[in-house]
């Protein structure tokens, strides 16, 4: 591709799982892109290790140090612009973006959420999941709007739920998917192959794609 990478600025709050699968489909070449800039609104975010382990400039933007959410969010499109951000990604982003940061980016901010949306949006996906009793769960990829976790999207993967999942066996089933959706979404980009048509956005020229199923727990009928 005689394309110029795209520029991804990612922010974080976690353990940064999220931003280790994008650096590495980065740099084995499986996307297009680079990660020119990771912020955390934690100074012990693992996602801060990860970025300055691989050379990328790894920002802890203190929340203390603005009088609110806004001024916060100015301050982030600040370090966004001087480092030529083309898509911003959330990746286990705690914090509730506003319109100064949606109104410069808009439709180049993504977000990567544990459920299959719009079930179980904000806090505890997992814990959502697991009470209500759906039997099959998994993650999604969509834009961010001033909406919470509403935004059109653009890539979802389903797991099964299983008898006796916890929290934590079932985020990890999940986020194996995440891993694998997320750079799918970023190349999409990069590729310049979304469009987005009121809440649906359409993938130009997909691959085609055998109507494979997700059933959870399995049909045991021979059907
Ligand atoms: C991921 O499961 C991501 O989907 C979730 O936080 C985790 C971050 O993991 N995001 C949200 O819940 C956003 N509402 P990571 O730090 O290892 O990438």
């Amino acid at each position: 591709m005689n394309k110029p990478k795209l520029r991804l600025g990612v922010l974080a709050s976690g353990r940064g799982s999220n931003l280790e699968a994008i650096i590495q489909a980065c740099s084995s070449v499986k996307i297009h892109a680079g990660v020119e800039v990771v912020i955390s609104d934690r100074p012990q975010s693992q996602a801060l290790e990860h970025a300055r382990r691989n050379q990328i400039p790894a920002i802890h933007l203190d929340p203390r140090a603005y009088s609110g959410r806004e001024e916060y969010d100015e301050a982030a499109v600040r370090l966004l612009r001087e480092h030529r951000v083309d898509l911003v990604v959330l990746a286990g982003y705690m914090r509730l973006i506003t319109s100064r940061l949606i109104g410069p980016y808009k439709n180049r901010i993504i977000n990567i959420h544990p459920s299959l949306l719009p079930s179980f949006p904000g806090l505890h996906a997992h814990r959502q999941a697991l009470e209500w009793g759906v039997r099959i769960s998994g993650c999604t990829v969509h834009f961010v709007d001033e909406t919470m976790d509403q935004g059109s999207i653009i890539i979802q993967a389903a797991v099964p739920v299983l008898d006796g999942d916890t929290e934590e066996t079932l985020d990890a089933r999940v986020l194996e998917q995440e891993h694998r959706i997320l750079p799918q979404a970023i190349q999409y980009l990069a590729e310049d192959r979304l469009e987005i048509s009121g809440r649906r956005v359409v993938l130009k020229s997909p691959k085609p794609m055998a109507g494979v199923n997700v059933i959870s727990p399995l049909i045991e009928i021979g059907l």
